[in-house]
């Protein structure tokens, strides 16, 4: 039987490099993808070294309209199936809402979640065949859990990550029927280059491990149609359930 095919967006680094490496080493065949081509390149050739399989990799910035019509056409061109699109690429900023600029705002939103809303609708119709034939097909979002709950310095991007979980959520009520079902996964903060600066703030070992969110995502894949998870919450030990 032939492998199944998933694309991970934002695949070189942090948390999407780790959903590519155990995605790879169950067996699926990958399109990575990220705005720098040297890290995918290298990081295809240790996959493939390691575990065999195909990786395909495709530099797209998600800021970029046409370079995530071109990332979606190049995934079916290379696979012509999506057993699971992890829209895990993302940009962070933060700062006061009273003098958040209204340009980065847009900049987020379009990284954070247009990207994720054009990508989907380019491989709908793939994932809805890819349901067809294989009986489900995931749609897994790396939002946050700044978009569950307010944080301070958090409006644009927790707004940002609130809608891409909006749009899973919606997908599900118009799709799981026919087997294609999506999850926001969101976690609070993970111990990546994008938390680097906050290291003063909260220490590193005090974050959640990347490799766990990770193997959320990996899991989500496992599941069979007969379930919707709509979004899962990932929260770090300690008294504030809510906060990243
Ligand atoms: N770290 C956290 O605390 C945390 C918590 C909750 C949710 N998240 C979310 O988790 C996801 C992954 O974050 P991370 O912490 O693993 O980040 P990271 O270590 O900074 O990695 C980001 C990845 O995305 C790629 N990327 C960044 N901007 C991009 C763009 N405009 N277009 C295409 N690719 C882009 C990067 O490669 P290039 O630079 O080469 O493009 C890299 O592969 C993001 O959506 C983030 O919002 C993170």
């Amino acid at each position: 039987m032939t492998a199944p095919a998933a694309l991970v967006t934002g695949a070189s680094r942090g948390i999407g490099a780790l959903i590519a490496d155990r995605l790879a080493a169950a067996g699926w065949d990958l399109t990575t993808s990220a705005r720098s081509a040297g890290p995918l390149d290298e990081q295809a050739a240790r996959l493939v070294g390691s575990h065999g399989g195909r990786v395909r990799t495709v530099p797209a910035d998600m800021g970029s309209e046409d370079d995530v019509v071109a990332l979606a056409d190049a995934h079916l061109e290379t696979y012509d199936r999506i057993d699971a699109l992890v829209l895990n690429a993302g940009m962070g900023s933060i700062g006061p809402f009273a003098d958040f600029p209204a340009r980065r705002f847009d900049k987020l939103y379009a990284i954070n979640v247009r990207s994720a809303f054009v990508l989907t609708q380019r491989l709908l119709p793939a994932l809805r065949r890819t349901a067809g034939d294989r009986g489900t097909a995931k749609v897994i979002a790396v939002s946050s859990l700044t978009g569950v709950a307010g944080e301070p310095l958090n409006s644009a991007y927790g707004a940002s990550k609130a809608a891409l979980t909006s749009l899973c959520e919606t997908l599900n009520t118009e799709e799981s029927s026919g087997g294609v079902t999506a999850t926001a996964v969101c976690p609070g903060y993970v111990a990546t280059d994008m938390t680097a600066g906050l290291a003063d703030q909260v220490s590193p070992e005090a974050m959640i491990d990347a490799a766990d969110v990770a193997e959320l995502v990996v899991a989500l894949t496992r599941l069979s149609r007969s379930v919707v998870v709509p979004h899962v919450p990932m929260t770090r030990p300690g008294p504030h359930l809510w906060r990243a």
